[in-house]
């Protein structure tokens, strides 16, 4: 028996690490894989489509909720960040989920916490952690907490963040997690627009234009394919950007596991990955060359 409580949704919600353990003892007693779906919440279909995922690879499923402070530097959007867990039970619920994780920002941080975890390789290479330098730290604490706290079979994170999915992959196979970490193809609207929480504080003239970025990928990615000169796609593209309004962060060709530099297409898989804001809203995405 479990403390864990019923949402309205009737799926269960565990606010502690024990009662979480409790419940997925119980699951594992009788023979279940258990997989789990770290979000921050304000759930969207890409979120759905992680689950989807899970429900392949897994007998139970878990998703923790949980806006981690760690994560977000000082200049960040941690208060506006959308909270909205009741709509998120019931998405979770529908989905076909067993238990929500949302423990309170004491639970995972308790007083006295002084352990991070440092990330280096995927994690310093000048895309998102040149912009967000203390992020991945944050990241990798956090998804290492839940990790240990959770013990699944298997974890779904969405390729979205792309960057933060080769951050885990490293860290769980140098700390030698049980854990196989499984990357989830990126969900979009039907624009082409990368679906994520953040795409809320869009105004609507902004949200017309976001999907630009995502073009702008694609026609880099048919370019490098037709052979044009990495340096000259990368130029296009921000000129292109930069013209619809976009402040552009970077857009870079890189390699799709290490993400070191690539200079030419056949230097192996390469991933295409930008991160652009328009007006406050920092949108990143990255798709397959
Ligand atoms: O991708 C996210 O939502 C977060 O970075 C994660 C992995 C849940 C860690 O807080």
């Amino acid at each position: 028996m479990t403390n864990s409580s019923q949402d309205e949704s009737g799926v269960a919600v565990a606010r502690s690490v024990v009662d979480l353990r409790a419940r997925i003892a119980d699951w594992r007693a009788a023979g279940a894989r258990i997989a789990l779906v770290p979000t921050m919440g304000a759930l969207h279909a890409g979120h759905i489509s992680l689950v989807e995922e899970a429900k392949q690879r897994a007998d139970r499923i878990v998703m923790s909720i949980f806006v981690n402070q760690m994560q977000f530097a000082p200049n960040e959007d941690l208060s506006s960040y959308p909270r909205r867990f009741e709509e998120d039970a019931e998405k979770f619920a529908a989905a076909g989920g067993d238990l929500i994780f949302a423990p309170d920002v004491g639970e995972i941080y308790p007083e006295g916490f002084a352990t991070t975890v440092t990330v280096a390789g995927p994690a310093s290479v000048g895309l998102e952690d040149k912009f967000r330098p203390t992020h991945f730290a944050g990241v990798a604490t956090v998804v290492a907490k839940l990790l240990n706290q959770c013990r699944p079979d298997v974890a779904i994170f969405g390729e979205k963040d792309y960057q933060q999915l080769k951050v885990i992959m490293r860290m769980a196979r140098d700390l030698d997690f049980e854990t196989e970490i499984v990357g989830a193809p990126t969900l979009r609207e039907p624009d082409g627009l990368a679906m994520s929480s953040r795409n809320l504080y869009l105004s609507p003239d902004e949200r017309e234009r976001a999907p630009l970025l995502h073009e702008a990928l694609k026609r880099c990615a048919a370019a490098l394919r037709g052979g044009v000169k990495i340096t000259s796609v990368q130029a296009a593209a921000l000129e292109e950007l930069e013209a619809a309004g976009f402040s552009v962060d970077y857009i870079e060709a890189r390699h799709a596991e290490t993400l070191a530099p690539v200079t030419r297409l056949g230097d192996g898989l390469v991933r295409l990955l930008a991160a652009a804001r328009l007006g406050t809203t920092r949108l990143i995405d990255n798709i397959a060359v």
